[in-house]
């Protein structure tokens, strides 16, 4: 079945509209590093305003505990928003208390106000039904329909989530209109070649995703701290890399599935190895089945993929059609070791057809890099929510919209 979509709802002036956004940007000292989420709300946002509709922006920021904690504020984020609609944002100083309350009768048609974090009441996360149920209810009153839109929580069974939608009449916003259609593409019939590119620190967080795509792609190429669970897997030592023992036996049997179906495996030929995990450790190049013959013998710590692999990916990439990227190469925060990512980038940039960035980090890493946003095909607001979606795992805030 189809996501209901915001036409859905019928004409929207002078209602109180609630938008559930994921507004979970990081903050440094108060200071917003990344505002790709806060921009990703405004299609939806505008296209209310324009309405005359009564905006309510409700979110989750960072994970307090069930209880106020100015660290946790939205605070910032309300102000951010303000700037990037061009108008006044209300802010209330509650999420469904008196301030709440206020701010929302005070709205005027295509008036904007965001509540205080969800999270700062336990019944957001509550595991009990009725807790959760009941929390629903009260942000219930501050509208008279969802907007659901934001897409990096909808793996998440919570109270905005997912006991609002089934209580208010409900849709999804543009932003969540957007991403399905996008990682579906990536999951049915993906346009050929189709590769994947992996990487980040663990494989244990990627199974899954390993395990979907496989057998729906062209090739899979591999950089990141996890690929020396595969150099392992190969044989190879790795020194003081990041290695996931217990995972072995699993990447093994991942290489042999590639191999039987027809995969082409793109494994990395040489890493960038340190003396020490620091932005100023010495570094040497290494070839993969060489990485204890430098300088640092045994305790050499692979952190980022060597410069034949990156050209040896970016090739693979530029003459695929889809492609998939989720996590880094290396430790992209350290210039020394940010190459292999940079390259992946770049080579994304260059794709002639659907070129996705997913998860958080990886979204951090190419902004931080200074590409921009138009320069991909899509980058996913969703982190842990764009790779359960990957999985093909049913997600509560997508099946409460209609989405099966
Ligand atoms: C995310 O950052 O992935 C989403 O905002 C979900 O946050 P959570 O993992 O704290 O639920």
């Amino acid at each position: 079945m189809a996501l209901r979509t915001l036409s859905t709802l019928g004409p929207l002036a002078g209602k109180r509209v609630i938008v559930r956004a994921d507004l979970n940007v990081p903050l440094q000292d108060q200071v917003i590093t990344d505002d790709g989420r806060v921009r990703a709300t405004l299609p939806t946002l505008n296209a209310l305003i324009n309405q005359g509709a009564r905006v309510v922006v409700c979110s989750h920021l960072g994970r307090p505990d069930g209880a106020p904690d100015p660290k946790y504020s939205l605070e910032p984020v309300a102000q951010r928003l303000s700037e990037l609609l061009g108008k006044p944002v209300a802010f209330a100083r509650d999420t469904v208390g008196e301030s709440a309350h206020e701010a929302v009768a005070a709205l005027e048609d295509g008036d904007v106000a965001v509540i205080e974090n969800l999270r700062f009441n336990p019944g957001e996360t509550a595991k009990d039904d009725a807790a959760r149920r009941a929390f629903a209810e009260e942000l219930a009153a501050l509208g008279d329909v969802l907007v659901s839109d934001g897409f990096g929580v909808v793996h998440r069974k919570q109270a905005s989530v997912y006991d609002l939608a089934e209580i208010l009449p409900s849709a999804a916003g543009f932003l969540i209109e957007k991403e399905v259609d996008v990682l579906d593409r990536l999951t049915e019939n993906p346009e050929r070649p189709y590769a994947v590119v992996l990487g980040g620190s663990k494989v244990s967080d990627k199974l899954g995703v390993i395990a979907h795509l496989l057998p729906r792609a062209d090739k899979i190429l591999v950089g990141g701290g996890m690929l020396f669970t595969f150099l392992a897997a190969q044989g190879y030592k790795v020194g003081k890399s990041l290695l996931e023992v217990d995972q072995i036996e699993t990447v093994k049997g991942y290489i042999a599935d590639a191999a039987e179906r027809g995969v082409e495996l793109i494994l990395p030929v040489d890493a960038v190895m340190a003396s020490a995990f620091a932005a100023d450790a010495d570094h040497v190049v290494a070839a993969a089945d060489a990485l204890e013959d430098t300088p640092f013998g045994a305790d050499g710590l692979g952190l980022d993929i060597g410069p034949q692999t990156a050209e040896l990916f970016a090739a693979a990439i530029r003459s695929s059609t889809t492609v998939f990227w989720n996590g880094p190469m290396g430790v992209f925060e350290m210039p020394a070791f940010a190459a292999g990512t940079k390259a992946v980038a770049k080579a994304l940039t260059a794709v002639d057809g659907l070129s996705v960035v997913g998860g958080g980090d990886s979204a951090a890493a190419v902004r931080q890099l200074g590409f921009t946003d138009d320069q991909f095909g899509h980058i996913s607001t969703g982190g842990g929510a764009s790779l359960e979606f990957l999985e093909g795992k049913k997600l509560p805030g997508l099946e409460v919209l209609g989405w099966q």
